[in-house]
């Protein structure tokens, strides 16, 4: 097979049939935003909405999984700009729950990675990362043997501690373990060194396998799993981009139409000075592309995802005004993004219209504020300057997000190219002061992974499979599920209709929900095809693709929906239910908050 042709469609064709030829089925995608993972704004990697089949729940597709996971990591956004880093990407992975460990995995990336009949990458540029041990788990020698064996020399096997090769646990709890990283040197004109240096940049991390093996408590332990798992992820973008022999990922062709776009636009402005602005917009805006038209899409807001949604427009916007870009620009970068994916995101063409509808909303939004807050900014940096202050005051920080709507993370920016900082923390209370939800709650969601909670969550998400039925029986049997988020403290349940429930519904749907609670109804998994699921009644998301097999929970004869979990055994474990608001969400759409006491 000649490299030079693989680009993105083939590489994900190629290994998820490589995978399927090792007995893995394959997973269809999940949507950006999870659903019921209050622990994570974004789906951060392909392992993410496998957190219950890592820690001993059955999978319904088997213990071998093979997926292309699309993926936001808005951890990087900071070095997004350099070669590789980006904070949309897409994910290949491979899964084993609780089947073939260390000896199968690792034989198989190699196999995937240098054999001629898959990827043929040169084996002579390839080195590795194992665990170099520490008081929670040994040196991984067994993994560097294994490499050793296939072919690895042994000064290109480095030993690294927890910071670089222990993966997880995304929150504070949950499955994690040591990795093996695979690193690919992309330099095609110079051969590489003998000696792996991990901090040399040419040498490009393609792919992680976690040997996923351990749980860590609230109390810190790390506890062995019930099952030894892999999980592995490789970027997609970095493989196209040393397949082809590139040196970044911006010139594959993940991004080249993106890229001509920005230059198009910005006309005579000298781009080679601008690279990392170029970069950036590129990057931003393709991934608010991929939020807006992802199933779950949420728009640009002041909150969590629509809050992450508008600080990648509104950097992009003002990247691009540093290049002279000014007006329509979004939707013109956004048309780049859909014509490279629309193949294989078919949903992204269907919500073209609203994706750039979203965008330029926004943009024209921001246009209105940017050039007076820019001013602003300059006035205030000045005066601090000239008082021979360091730190931007927070009021300042404050008024340019309230007024100009330049999010935190922009002030800080502009700050910094000034030599100075802001006062954060200030910022921080003051924002409080003013709105309902924390930034700092939103911040501590990109680390991601399972809640803490997640006995509480677990209770809250049954009560909203009972509050989905009751709102059917009790209000309209035309009722459907919109929306549904929890956290450790409170379910929301969006829904369609029309108008406010009144204070008489309301206590209607409390009393059912509490009727069943009181029954102590079994909470019961089945396993079926999705079509046999909805002809027995089983509620499905709407326009969701679902796998040849899927959960079903069932609550008593009650309700009985489509479902990855988990849930409870049965309704009393639930305690007592109380709506706590009732609000609109959007046209047509409702919102009900309500706890368990
Ligand atoms: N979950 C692992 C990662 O994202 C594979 O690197």
């Amino acid at each position: 097979m000649m490299q030079e042709k693989i680009g993105l469609r083939k590489l994900r064709k190629l290994y998820v049939a490589f995978f399927e030829s090792k007995g893995h089925k394959r997973l269809e995608p999940a949507s950006l935003i999870p659903e019921n993972d209050p622990s994570v704004l974004f789906t951060t990697a392909g392992m993410h909405p496998l957190v219950p089949f890592l820690l001993g729940e059955p999978h319904p597709l088997g213990k071998r999984l093979v997926d292309v996971q699309k993926c936001i990591r808005t951890g990087d956004i900071d070095r997004v700009g350099n070669e590789t880093h980006l904070t949309f990407f897409e994910m290949l992975g491979n899964w084993s729950l609780g089947d073939y460990f260390k000896k199968e995995s690792i034989s198989w990336s190699w196999e995937f990675l240098t054999d001629k009949e898959w990827l043929g990458l040169d084996p002579e540029r390839i080195a590795v990362s194992v665990f170099a041990g520490d008081s929670d788990a040994p040196r991984d020698s067994e993994a560097a043997g294994i490499w050793h064996r296939l072919g690895v020399p042994a000064g290109r096997i480095a030993y690294l501690s927890k910071e670089d090769n222990w993966w997880g646990p995304a929150g504070e709890t949950g499955p994690c373990g040591p990795d093996s990283e695979i690193f690919y040197w992309k330099l095609d004109y110079e051969k590489p060194p003998a000696v792996f240096d991990p901090k040399n940049e040419n040498w490009v991390e393609i792919w992680n396998n976690v040997f996923m093996q351990y749980n860590k408590t609230r109390e810190g332990r790390y506890v062995p799993l019930k099952q030894k798992n892999v999980d592995t992820g490789m970027g997609v973008e970095r493989v196209v981009m040393v397949l082809q022999g590139k040196t970044n990922v911006f010139e594959t062709e993940a991004f080249e139409p993106i890229i001509r776009a920005i230059n198009d636009l910005a006309g005579s402005a000298d781009l080679k000075d601008n690279e990392f602005a170029v970069r950036v917009i590129a990057d931003h805006l393709k991934a608010a592309t991929f939020i807006l038209g992802d199933e779950r899409a949420v728009t640009p807001s002041n909150v969590d995802q629509g809050y992450i949604l508008r600080r990648f427009i509104r950097r992009a916007i003002r990247y691009g005004r540093m290049l002279g870009i000014k007006d329509g620009f979004c939707t013109k970068i956004a048309d780049a993004a859909i014509g490279i994916y629309k193949d294989d995101y078919p949903l992204m063409k269907q919500k073209s219209k609203f994706i750039k509808e979203q965008l330029r909303i926004e943009e024209e939004r921001f246009n209105r504020t940017i050039e007076k807050g820019l001013n602003e900014f300059g006035k205030v940096a000045g005066k601090t300057i000239s008082k021979e202050l360091k730190e931007l005051p927070a009021d300042a920080a404050f008024l340019l997000f309230q007024s100009y709507g330049f999010p935190i993370e922009m002030t800080v920016e502009l700050a910094k190219e000034k030599g100075l900082s802001v006062d954060k923390k200030g910022f921080e209370g003051l924002y409080r002061k003013h709105q309902e939800i924390s930034r700092k709650g939103a911040e501590q969601k990109f680390k991601g992974g399972l809640s803490d909670e997640s006995e509480k969550t677990t209770r809250l998400h049954t009560a909203t499979h009972i509050l989905n039925e009751a709102l059917r029986k009790v209000i309209d049997p035309e009722i459907r599920q919109k929306g549904s988020n929890i956290n450790s403290e409170r379910l929301r349940f969006d829904f369609n209709f029309e108008r406010k429930l009144t204070g008489e519904e309301i206590k209607r749907v409390e009393d059912e929900v509490n009727r069943v609670i009181s029954l102590d109804l079994p909470v019961e998994r089945l396993e079926m095809s999705p079509e046999e699921a909805v002809e027995k009644g089983a509620q499905s998301e709407f326009g969701a693709s679902y796998p040849s097999k899927v959960f079903v929970y069932k609550t008593g004869g009650y309700s009985m929906e489509i479902c990855m979990g988990p849930h409870v055994k049965s309704t009393g474990e639930l305690g007592r239910f109380r709506i706590i608001k009732e609000e609109s969400s959007a046209a047509g759409v409702r919102r009900i908050k309500a706890v368990l006491e």
